[in-house]
């Protein structure tokens, strides 16, 4: 690490999930998942789509990985689909998901790509649901015997396991708000149950994947509702903090109801003071089986709401300016959330942090030229690098970095409506084409990290 460079030991990555890239929805007995039923919902996704098809990456392995060692990515961050390797979720093994993931993994190491999996991004087995789902006391136990299998055959050359991605998202906005597969309209008491065992589910896979050979590290990947201070001053910065770590009212996002437990073995005050009644009877003898020692703390992030003390010294949120930077998912863009985000939780869980997920839509398409030029998500991602960096000179462990996204994918509910990819894919032929942010990132990459500061002295 110097003052121009990140680390050697920093991990370059980028990232997909399983239903997002995979296809191949209903072959080689792959079982159905809830994501499978509920594209086929009227109304549920963007012009019916699904990702039945997404970017064929089942069959396009190898070409995949391909796309990866030219631009010289060091990691790679997928997802296993658990309805491939256990069609009914639990019980008879599918042989052939299973392969797929082994010829993933090795043609990843062929390429010097480090393997970076995850156990759970969102496609719970339809099987699974039927039986309820996460509000099923028996998930914690169907998803621990599921990460043993995957650990027992993978265990071995992954370089890190992810339990779970985004539980916020997978619960809230699949239980709570229906937007997200299962499509329900719950309330808050059930979404406390969901998360108690999906906290218990987190915490029993960390024991099976500790139990499996191999020495990959283990973590998860949580999303937080990002705050940052409008100044440097004490008063706003604390006001940031103060809602970075709030867990109290109905807010499925808190982050600190999810991490206090995974790594404090306790759920924070605020939230006890509000749902203490509404947690499942007993939970305090569970804390201990949550809390299993994580090895790093996975975030995404993707956009991020300023901060400033009010008069009392109460947090108040800053509307964005007219004007300001917004995604074409309607998101605003506010890098400093690569800087605050890893500060606040290393702060409060003294953890390595690793950037699991960021990245930005972009309306873009092949210009006249064949290219792809997306100007909008090189400064995106070379903005959030560089706050990444600030946070490593000021001495925060940030072990590293996963651009969201490979390629243009199935952006759940928007259908092939955002394009999140550094490479771009033309989904009638399945071509991909390099966007100049992949060039970008490749020479980013080669150079650990100098050519940001190159390009940020640019500025007149
Ligand atoms: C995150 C999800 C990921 C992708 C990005 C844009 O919330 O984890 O699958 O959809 O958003």
């Amino acid at each position: 690490m110097t003052e121009r460079a990140f680390p050697d030991d920093f991990v370059w990555g980028a990232a997909t999930a399983a239903y997002q890239v995979e296809g191949a929805a209903f072959e080689d007995g792959k079982g159905p998942s809830i994501w499978d039923a509920f594209c086929e919902r009227p109304g549920a996704v963007w012009r019916g789509q699904s990702g039945a098809v997404a970017c064929d990456h089942y069959h396009r392995l190898a070409s995949d990985v391909a796309l990866m060692k030219s631009i010289g990515l060091g990691a790679y961050r997928f997802s296993i689909s658990w309805a491939r390797v256990l069609p009914a979720g639990t019980g008879a093994v599918n042989g052939k998901g299973l392969d797929f993931y082994d010829r993933l993994v090795d043609e990843l190491l062929r390429a010097g790509v480090a393997p970076w999996a995850t156990l759970f991004h969102w496609d719970l087995p339809l099987a699974l649901q039927h039986r309820g789902g996460w509000l099923n006391r028996d998930s914690a136990g169907w998803f621990a015997d599921y990460a043993a299998i995957v650990a027992g055959r993978l265990g071995d050359r992954v370089a890190a396991f992810m339990t779970l991605n985004e539980p916020q998202v997978f619960l809230g906005v699949g239980l709570l708000e229906g937007r997200h597969a299962p499509g329900l309209r719950l309330g808050y008491a059930d979404y406390l149950l969901g998360m108690h065992n999906v906290l218990r589910a987190h915490g029993l896979a960390v024991r099976a994947l500790r139990a499996a050979r191999g020495g990959a590290r283990v973590g998860s990947a949580l999303v937080v509702n990002h705050h940052v201070p409008a100044t440097a001053s004490p008063a706003d910065l604390q006001a940031a903090r103060g809602l970075a770590l709030r867990a109290s009212g109905q807010d499925p996002w808190a982050l600190t109801s999810w991490l206090d437990p995974m790594v404090l073995g306790r759920y924070p005050e605020d939230m006890l003071r509000d749902w203490h009644g509404q947690l499942p009877a007993g939970f305090e003898a569970d804390l201990p089986t949550i809390a299993q020692p994580s090895d790093f703390l996975g975030i995404n992030l993707y956009y991020g709401t300023v901060v400033r003390a009010g008069p009392d010294g109460a947090p108040q949120i800053v509307a964005p300016a007219v004007g300001d930077p917004i995604t074409s998912c309607d998101w605003d863009v506010v890098p400093s959330i690569a800087y605050w985000t890893p500060r606040f939780v290393h702060e409060r869980y003294g953890l390595p942090i690793v950037i699991t997920e960021n990245g930005i839509s972009v309306r873009d398409w092949p210009s006249l030229d064949g290219r792809v030029h997306d100007p909008s998500r090189i400064d995106y991602l070379a903005r959030h690098l560089l706050e990444v960096h600030r946070a490593l000179s000021d001495g925060i462990p940030v072990a590293g970095y996963f651009h969201w996204s490979l390629l243009d994918n199935f952006e759940w509910a928007h259908g092939y409506k955002h394009r999140f990819g550094l490479f771009h894919v033309d989904y009638s032929t399945q071509e991909r084409i390099a966007k100049d942010s992949a060039l970008f990132y490749r020479d980013v990459i080669a150079t650990g990290g100098r050519s940001l500061f190159e390009r940020a002295a640019q500025r007149p």
